[in-house]
């Protein structure tokens, strides 16, 4: 049984996944040369955007909203706002690679809440409250259990064009390779720390993230059990978008080996 506003939020999410899946099919079909793929995607974008909006604001009239695509709305409810990813893993959505999702978080007071991260292709609804636990579809969710940093899987994401220098990096990746049994980059942030939350990855660490990539995933990995951080251990992830999430027992490994390659390289990132 999910709570009222869990069910606004996966709700929200199924009826936009819908006009992503049809269109996502047209994009392996290779139907969209009219405007050129990169249009058509962003066209698919923006009209998951538009459901999402108008799902959220008519369950919850007053709230705020920080969207992706649209930006910030402030509403005369001070307290709550909707922090929304309409499709994360839009270059996978653009070459037909079946790996995205629609991510939704609410805030309240300054912390997330409650948050949900659809992955349409797989039909996979993940979804936790603050203090009730992380779910995929009905199965309760826990971090993995793994100890030893040689046995662990850890997802990444990799800058790319205007951050691709992005000071350290290629050290944290050099590092990870070395130390731990590999490293994946499946190209959706949201689904990075739902799959942490799940246990399939046993950390993910990436850069430079928008509040809407990470919102949603940072409460299901907590309320897997897991422990996420920016790169200095604080809790700044929003504002840096720096984010380190693991289970209790890799996260201070992890986060010792980013802050060693960082010092070790042409590190100008405060650590
Ligand atoms: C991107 C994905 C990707 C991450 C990028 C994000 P988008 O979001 O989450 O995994 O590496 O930094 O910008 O653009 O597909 O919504
Ligand atoms: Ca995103
Ligand atoms: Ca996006």
């Amino acid at each position: 049984m999910r709570s009222a506003i869990l069910n606004v939020m996966a709700n929200a999410a199924l009826k936009a996944a819908r006009g992503l899946i049809r269109d996502f099919g047209e994009v392996e079909q290779l139907q969209v040369s009219v405007k050129g793929p990169g249009e058509f995607v962003s066209t698919a974008d923006l009209k998951a955007e538009r459901i999402l909006r108008a799902e959220l604001t008519r369950a919850r009239p007053g709230y705020a909203l920080l969207l992706e695509e649209s930006g910030a709305t402030a509403g005369p409810d001070q307290r709550h706002r909707w922090i929304v990813d309409p499709l994360d893993g839009t270059t996978n959505f653009l070459h037909g690679i079946p790996h995205f999702s629609i991510s939704i978080a609410l805030e309240r007071d300054g912390e997330i809440v409650a948050g949900v991260v659809y992955e349409p292709t797989r039909d996979e609804m993940y979804a936790a409250e603050k203090g009730f636990g992380a779910y995929l579809n009905d199965r309760r969710l826990r971090v993995s259990a793994r100890r030893q940093l040689g046995e662990a899987v850890i997802g990444t994401g990799m800058p790319f064009g205007v951050r691709a220098d992005q000071p350290g990096y290629v050290d944290s990746l050099a590092s990870m390779m070395s130390a731990t049994s590999g490293v994946r980059r499946m190209g959706s942030a949201a689904l990075d720390l739902a799959y942490v939350a799940a246990g399939r990855y046993d950390g993910f660490w990436e850069f430079g993230l928008a509040p809407w990539d990470i919102a949603a995933g940072i409460l299901l990995v907590r309320e897997a059990g897991g422990y996420v951080s920016d790169m200095a251990g604080g809790h700044e992830m929003m504002t840096t978008g720096d984010v380190l999430a693991a289970n209790d027992h890799l996260h201070l490994p992890l986060a010792a080996l980013i802050r060693e390659a960082l010092r070790g390289g042409r590190v100008t990132r405060r650590v």
